[in-house]
């Protein structure tokens, strides 16, 4: 992360001083190029989506995250409780566009499913073909915008399939660890599949970057 900004506050009480030194949150750079998911996704939607939507969740998270600040060193407890929806709604939009833009690359073929991923998706929902089903219904299925999540139970290593609102982060909202995720709002797909959500949600299967995903599942199931 990049430290990109100072912020020093300094409260005098007799001689006490307090300087915070805090980080931005920034817009993480693609490791593909923008068109390089075509035809899956086209070049258009990817820099909107990127430069544009989760830019913007970036900016939003800083600026929430500065008024924050400023609400705790005055101890309005009102404002503090007022920003919170804010501060979800754009944390989670940063952290789930940085987790998809990873969980996706042009070289799929190239990538590969762990075999222990791979017995776990077989014995948690029967076959990979059941797994992909379950999952595109969860994604198609969801009302307005959200995503569609592969999870796993950091405590049991079960794998989950399970539906979030808006932003909402799945590890901070319901403690299981994000592995795959798809993202179906609108500005997802909608300039190039106008509303056949599910042709997108079925042709994003494409180009799931494997060796990433595998490695999430690895890393949680190799903790105590
Ligand atoms: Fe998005």
């Amino acid at each position: 992360m990049i430290l990109n900004n100072i912020v020093k506050n300094c409260f005098q009480k007799t001689n006490v001083y307090l300087i915070s030194v805090r980080n931005k949150v920034t817009l993480p750079s693609l490791r593909y190029k923008y068109e390089d998911l075509e035809p899956v996704i086209s070049r258009d939607i990817m820099q909107l989506h990127h430069s544009k939507h989760h830019a913007a969740y970036v900016n939003n998270y800083n600026a929430t995250e500065e008024k924050l600040q400023q609400a705790l060193s005055q101890g309005d407890a009102n404002s503090v409780l007022e920003l919170g929806s804010a501060l979800k709604f754009n944390g989670g939009g940063h952290i789930n566009h940085s987790l998809f833009w990873e969980m996706l690359t042009p070289n799929s073929s190239n990538t590969k499913i762990s075999d222990k991923l791979n017995g776990a998706i077989e014995n948690t929902f029967g076959s990979f073909n059941s797994f992909k089903s379950q999952l595109s219904a969860i994604a198609v299925g969801i009302q307005g915008s959200g995503w569609a999540w592969l999870g796993c139970n950091p405590t049991t290593k079960h794998l989950l399939l399970i539906p979030c609102a808006n932003q909402d982060p799945l590890k901070e909202t319901t403690g299981l660890i994000p592995l795959f995720g798809i993202d179906v709002w609108e500005h997802a797909y909608y300039l190039q599949y106008k509303n056949a959500r599910a042709d997108y949600v079925n042709a994003i299967f494409e180009i799931i970057n494997w060796n990433y995903v595998s490695q999430r599942f690895e890393n949680v199931t190799s903790r105590n």
